[in-house]
C-alpha cells in the first residue's frame, strides 16, 4: 500500500481536483479531433466535455476560441495532448500489432477512449483503472452514446494507492502473458512512493516481451516556470491550478530503474515527435513543456 497526497483525489469524479484533468485532456483530444491536420482523432472527446458541468461550456474546437492558435491553453498545450495522444496510440498499436501482448492495461485511464477508437487485434483485453468517479461518468456518457469497444474492455474503478493489482488479476489480467502498459499524464501527480510502487509492481506483473509508456516531468523542471504561460492561462481560464495538483515531493529515476531490472528504455522529449510529425509544440522560453519526458520501456524475452 502507498502512500499519497490527499488534495489529488479529494474530489470524487471529474467534478475538480486531478479528476478535472481528465477533462481538460478531453477538450484536447476533441479540439485536434476537429483540426484540418488532426494528429489524432477521438469522436467520444467532445462528449464527454459536454456532458460535465464543469467543462460543458469548454470549447471543443479552436474556432470556438477568440484567439485561436494564439491562446496558451486551447492553442499549444492542447496541441501537446493532441501529439501526446497520437504518439501513445502509436505505441500501443505497434505493441499489440508486432509483438504477442494480447493484455493492455491503461493507468489512471480517465476519459481515454482507445478502447473504442483503435483498431485493437482480436484477443485483445483493455483493463482501465481509474478512480471509481471518474469511471461512471465515463461509462454514463458512453452508455448514452451506445458504444461499442473494439476490443474486450474491463474498467477497474480503484484508487491507485489502493490494492489494484489483486483487482487487476481478478478481473481476468495473466501476469505469466505478455502485456502493454501505459501511464499517460499520470505519474507527476503522484508522490514518490506511489510512483516507485507502480514501476515496480508493472516490471513484477510483466513477462518478457511486455512493454511500457509513461509521462514524466524532469524533477528540476517540475515545479518550475510558475509564470509559464500553459500554466497562467490553465488556472485563469479553467480555474485548474497544475502546479498544485503535481507532488512536489522528488522523483524516482523509474527508467534507471526499469535498465536494472532488464527492460530497454528510450527517454524523449515532446518536441522529438513534433520534428517526426511536422506539428505539434517547439520549444520557447520560460515553457512547461521543457521537462518533459515520454519513456518507452521493453522488457526482454527471458
Ligand atoms: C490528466 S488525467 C489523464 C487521463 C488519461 N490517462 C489521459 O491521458 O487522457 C489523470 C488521471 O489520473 C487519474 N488518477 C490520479 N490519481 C489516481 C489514483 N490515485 N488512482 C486512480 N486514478 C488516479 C485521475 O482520476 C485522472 O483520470
Amino acid at each position: 500500500m502507498v502512500d499519497t497526497v490527499r488534495r489529488n483525489t479529494d474530489v470524487e469524479g471529474v467534478a475538480g481536483g486531478i479528476g478535472l484533468t481528465a477533462l481538460l485532456v478531453a477538450a484536447s483530444r476533441a479540439i485536434e479531433t476537429h483540426r484540418h491536420d488532426s494528429l489524432a482523432r477521438d469522436i467520444y472527446a467532445e462528449h464527454f466535455v459536454r456532458a460535465a458541468p464543469a467543462s460543458a461550456d469548454w470549447p471543443v474546437r479552436i474556432q470556438q476560441v477568440p484567439d485561436g492558435d494564439a491562446n496558451p491553453l486551447w492553442g499549444r498545450f492542447a496541441r501537446y495532448f493532441g501529439l501526446r495522444t497520437r504518439v501513445l496510440d502509436d505505441f500501443l498499436l505497434q505493441a499489440v500489432h508486432a509483438g504477442a501482448p494480447r493484455q493492455v492495461v491503461l493507468l489512471g485511464a480517465g476519459l481515454d477512449a482507445r478502447a473504442f477508437r483503435l483498431d485493437w487485434p482480436a484477443g485483445c483485453v483493455i483493463f482501465e483503472i481509474d478512480m471509481p468517479g471518474v469511471l461512471d461518468f465515463k461509462h454514463d456518457v458512453l452508455d448514452g452514446l451506445s458504444a461499442t469497444s473494439k476490443a474486450a474492455r474491463v474498467p477497474i474503478p480503484i484508487d491507485l494507492r489502493a490494492d489494484w493489482v489483486t483487482a487487476l488479476t481478478d478481473a481476468g489480467f495473466d501476469p505469466a502473458a505478455p502485456s502493454v502498459w501505459l501511464a499517460e499524464g499520470l505519474l507527476f501527480y503522484l508522490p514518490i512512493t506511489a510512483e516507485t510502487y507502480l514501476i515496480d509492481t508493472v516490471d513484477r506483473l510483466s513477462t518478457g516481451g511486455s512493454a511500457l509508456a509513461y509521462e514524466v516531468k524532469l524533477e528540476k523542471d517540475l515545479l518550475e516556470y510558475r509564470e509559464s504561460p500553459l500554466y497562467t492561462s490553465t488556472e485563469q481560464q479553467l480555474g485548474i491550478d497544475l502546479l498544485n495538483l503535481f507532488d512536489g515531493g522528488p522523483r524516482p529515476d523509474s527508467a534507471g530503474d526499469l535498465e536494472g531490472r532488464g527492460w530497454s528504455t528510450s527517454v524523449h522529449t515532446p518536441f522529438d515527435f513534433t520534428r517526426r510529425h511536422g506539428r505539434g509544440p517547439l520549444p520557447e522560453p520560460n515553457d512547461a513543456l521543457e521537462g518533459n519526458r515520454w519513456v518507452f520501456a521493453n522488457k526482454s524475452p527471458s
